[in-house]
């Protein structure tokens, strides 16, 4: 079942590229200039009225609602809001029969998005779905919604789970920004041919493999580890964090780039890694100052860059080179080496990288 893999979890990260055409197959018809998904069709006035968004998840999908946040505010301009379920269900929160709640979930059986949804209906919002899981708890209790169709996820830590419901969720803030009228026809047209190539340009970002491979060996034994980015890639940072921590026991916080000097630069010192996402759009010169102030602090630099860039490699210990693409769809991409950065230090510390201590595919309790 694992082919030639070791682990589900390297498995599964090499299925990127498949797994988002397999999202996106059906869908995505760059050529014509559209996005077929019958579940926003069937309702697209609730989601062009809708005064706001409202994401709800858990973990990794929250930080892939987060990633939407940044997609949807910017393409299609809808104000977006992004809560924990576990936050929002207990909160009292203000839900109008105007909002649009979406729920992401990978199993689409965590019970804490589960009450969300269930809360958000009684108030009489339109709830739609995003999971991966065909006929699970919360696809069949949301109004409609989108699968993200990534083929069963064994590791419990989350990889194509996340990269597809990015590219779910792009779609559909693509879908209503054309709707909308919000984004140019050329800007939506470049889009959706860009998307078309992120699988082929993940290919390219698993290549460097072999590379990663050498970084993780470098800091495995690490106590704790920093990860850094800015707009689209704030949320990356803090999905690379998570899956250090979860598949390692290394202490690992995510934070964006600029937040740096208002506490977190106090830990940095030369036992401290720093994984800067520093890809060429985007912040790029801002980020490059941040990683100054990282290095003239003694802090260790790994930076995630785009192919070709010279500026954080005459700053940085260690490079990861991905493929350029545009600045809304970078997520998609620096998401990769950081999976695998991951995956090779708890590899090389000898734990049980496909069933972590104390986690469970899918948490089905509070
Ligand atoms: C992280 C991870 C968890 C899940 C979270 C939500 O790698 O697997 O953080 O993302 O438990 O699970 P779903 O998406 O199934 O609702």
């Amino acid at each position: 079942e694992k082919n030639n893999f070791d682990h589900f979890m390297l498995k599964e990260i090499y299925e990127q590229p498949n797994a988002i055409k397999d999202t996106y197959r059906g869908r995505l018809h760059a050529e014509e200039g559209i996005i077929r998904m019958a579940g926003i069709d069937d309702n697209l006035e609730r989601f062009l009225n809708a005064r706001r968004i409202i994401i709800v998840a858990c973990g990794t999908s929250w930080h892939a609602g987060l990633v939407a946040e940044y997609i949807f505010e910017d393409l299609a301009r809808i104000p977006v809001e992004v809560e924990y379920a576990s936050e929002f269900r207990y909160r009292n929160p203000i839900i109008n029969s105007d909002d649009v709640v979406i729920a992401i979930s990978q199993s689409g059986e965590t019970a804490d998005t589960m009450a969300a949804i269930k809360l958000a209906k009684e108030k009489g919002a339109f709830v739609f779905g995003v999971c991966n899981v065909v006929g699970s708890s919360i696809s069949r209790e949301t109004n409609a919604g989108a699968y993200t169709h990534a083929g069963p996820e064994i590791g419990v830590a989350s990889t194509k789970a996340f990269t597809t419901q990015i590219t779910v969720l792009t779609l559909i803030a693509l879908k209503l920004a054309k709707a909308k009228g919000s984004m140019s026809n050329t800007d939506f047209h470049m889009h959706l041919q860009e998307l078309e190539t992120i699988p082929q340009k993940i290919e390219i970002a698993l290549q460097g493999n072999d590379h990663i491979k050498e970084v993780a060996f470098k800091y495995k034994d690490a106590r704790n580890c920093l990860y850094l980015g800015r707009g689209f890639n704030f949320p990356v940072a803090l999905e690379g964090a998570l899956k250090l921590k979860e598949i390692s026991y290394i202490h690992a916080e995510g934070y964006p780039a600029a937040e740096m000097k208002h506490g977190p630069i106090a830990l940095i010192d030369e036992e401290m890694p720093v994984v800067v996402i520093a890809t060429r759009k985007g912040h790029y010169e801002k980020v490059v100052s941040n990683i100054q102030e990282i290095k003239s602090r003694q802090g260790k630099i790994i930076g995630i860059v785009t192919e070709g860039d010279t500026s954080v490699r005459d700053l940085a210990d260690y490079v990861i080179e991905v493929p350029d693409t545009i600045e809304s769809l970078t997520p998609l991409i620096t998401t990769i080496p950081l999976q695998l950065l991951s995956y090779h230090i708890a590899v090389m510390l000898g734990k049980n990288v496909d069933q972590p201590r104390n986690l469970a595919k899918s948490v089905t309790v509070e």
